[in-house]
C-alpha cells in the first residue's frame, strides 16, 4: 500500500520538476513563481490519497492528472487576488503587485490553459470522464468567484445562499480532487460518487476555516494579510452567520444594540481610504463578531462538515488502514492555520 510519505514525497518531486516554457520571461516567470514559492498542495494531495486507496503504485496515469489541480488552482488565485485586491499570497507579493493587473490576466489564462494539457493526459479509458468532470468543475469555480463579487455589493445574503457560493467557488475543486484520484485508479463509480461527497463537504469546511483564519489567522503563518475580508465586505461565514444571529439576538432583546445586526450594517459602511481607517474597521466588525459569540460558532460549523465528510467516507467500505488515511488527511486539511 502506498503510505502517506510516498505521497509526500511524489508531491515534492512533481512540483520540482513541472516545467513550463522559458519565453516569454514575462508570460512565463509568474507562473513558476506561484507554483515555486508552494502552498500547501492540498488538492493533488487529496487526488493521490483517493488514489492510494484502490492502486498500490504511482505511474504516470495519475501525476500528470495531480498536477492539473495545483497549476488550475494556482492559476484562480492569481486572478482572485486581483478581483479582491489583494497583496500577499503564500507570503509574498500577489502576482498583480509583483508584476501588474495585466501580467496577471494573462500569465492566469496560460496557466489554465497549461492545466488542460496536463488534465489530458489522464488515462484514455477514463480521459472523457475524466475532461467532463475537470471542464464541468472549472465552470463551477467561475460561476462561484461571480457570486463571491455580486455578494460585496449585497447588504446581506441567505447562509443558503453563501453555501451555495462557497460550494461552487471552493467545494468543487476539492470535491473533483478527490473524485478524479479515484477514477484513475479504476475506483468503481459509487466510490468515486461518495469521494465526491466527501471532498465537497470537506471543501465546504476548508473554506469557512479560510473565512476564519482571514480574520483571526497569524498573517506570518496564514501568507495573507488579515481582515481583507472585512475591507471588501465579502460575505464570509462570519459575517453572513453574525447578521442572522445579530438580528435574532436583536429581537429578543438578549444582546446591547451596539453589537446587533443594525451596528454591524453600520461597521460594514466605515470607509477604508487609508490604513487607519482600514484597521478600525476591522476592530469594530471584530469586536462584533466576539460580543456575538461567532468566533466560536464558527469551529463548531467546521466540525459538523468534517463530521458528515467522514460519513460519506465511512460509506465507501475501504479497510481500515485505508479509511484511517483519509481520516488523517481531513484533520490536518482542518486543523490547519495557514
Ligand atoms: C486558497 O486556497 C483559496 C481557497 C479556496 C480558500 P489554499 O488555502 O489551498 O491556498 P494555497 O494553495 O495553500 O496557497
Ligand atoms: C478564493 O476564495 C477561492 C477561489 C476559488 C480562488 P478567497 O478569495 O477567500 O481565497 P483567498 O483567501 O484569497 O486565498
Ligand atoms: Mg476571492
Ligand atoms: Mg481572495
Ligand atoms: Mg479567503
Amino acid at each position: 500500500m502506498i503510505n502517506e510519505n510516498q505521497i509526500e514525497e511524489t508531491l515534492a518531486s512533481l512540483f520540482e520538476n513541472i516545467s513550463f516554457n522559458a519565453e516569454p520571461a514575462g508570460l512565463y516567470d509568474p507562473l513558476r513563481y506561484m507554483i515555486g514559492i508552494g502552498g500547501k498542495r492540498v488538492r493533488p494531495r487529496l487526488c493521490l490519497t483517493a488514489y492510494s486507496l484502490f492502486q498500490d503504485s504511482f505511474d504516470d496515469r495519475i501525476l500528470e492528472p495531480a498536477a492539473a489541480l495545483e497549476v488550475f488552482h494556482s492559476f484562480t488565485l492569481i486572478h482572485d487576488d486581483i478581483m479582491d485586491n489583494s497583496d500577499m499570497r503564500r507570503g509574498m507579493p500577489t502576482v498583480c503587485r509583483k508584476w501588474d493587473d495585466n501580467t496577471a490576466i494573462i500569465s492566469g489564462d496560460v496557466m489554465s490553459i497549461d492545466s488542460y494539457r496536463r488534465i489530458a493526459k489522464a488515462p484514455a479509458e477514463v480521459l472523457p470522464q475524466a475532461m467532463e468532470l475537470f471542464t464541468g468543475t472549472a465552470a463551477q469555480v467561475c460561476e462561484g468567484q461571480q457570486y463571491d463579487m455580486e455578494f460585496e455589493n449585497e447588504k446581506t445574503v441567505s447562509m443558503e445562499s453563501y453555501m451555495k457560493m462557497i460550494g461552487l467557488k471552493t467545494a468543487v475543486l476539492i470535491a473533483c480532487s478527490a473524485k478524479l484520484g479515484a477514477l484513475i485508479a479504476g475506483a468503481d463509480s459509487r466510490s468515486c460518487d461518495l469521494l465526491y461527497k466527501f471532498g465537497y463537504d470537506l471543501g465546504l469546511a476548508f473554506q469557512i476555516t479560510d473565512d476564519y483564519l482571514d480574520t483571526y489567522g497569524d498573517p506570518a503563518v496564514f501568507g495573507k494579510k488579515i481582515g481583507g475580508d472585512i475591507i471588501n465586505n465579502k460575505k464570509t461565514w462570519l459575517l453572513t452567520r453574525a447578521l442572522e444571529k445579530g438580528e435574532e439576538l436583536e429581537a429578543s432583546g438578549v444582546i446591547d444594540p451596539k453589537f446587533g445586526k443594525a451596528a454591524l450594517l453600520r461597521a460594514m459602511e466605515m470607509k477604508t481610504g487609508n490604513e487607519a481607517d482600514k484597521s478600525a474597521k476591522i476592530a469594530k466588525v471584530t469586536e462584533i463578531y466576539e460580543a456575538l459569540g461567532i468566533d466560536e460558532d464558527v469551529k463548531y460549523e467546521i466540525i459538523k462538515l468534517h463530521a458528515q465528510a467522514m460519513n460519506y467516507a465511512g460509506m465507501i467500505g475501504l479497510s481500515k488502514v485505508r479509511y484511517e488515511m483519509l481520516h488523517r488527511y481531513a484533520d490536518r486539511l482542518l486543523g490547519r492555520n495557514r
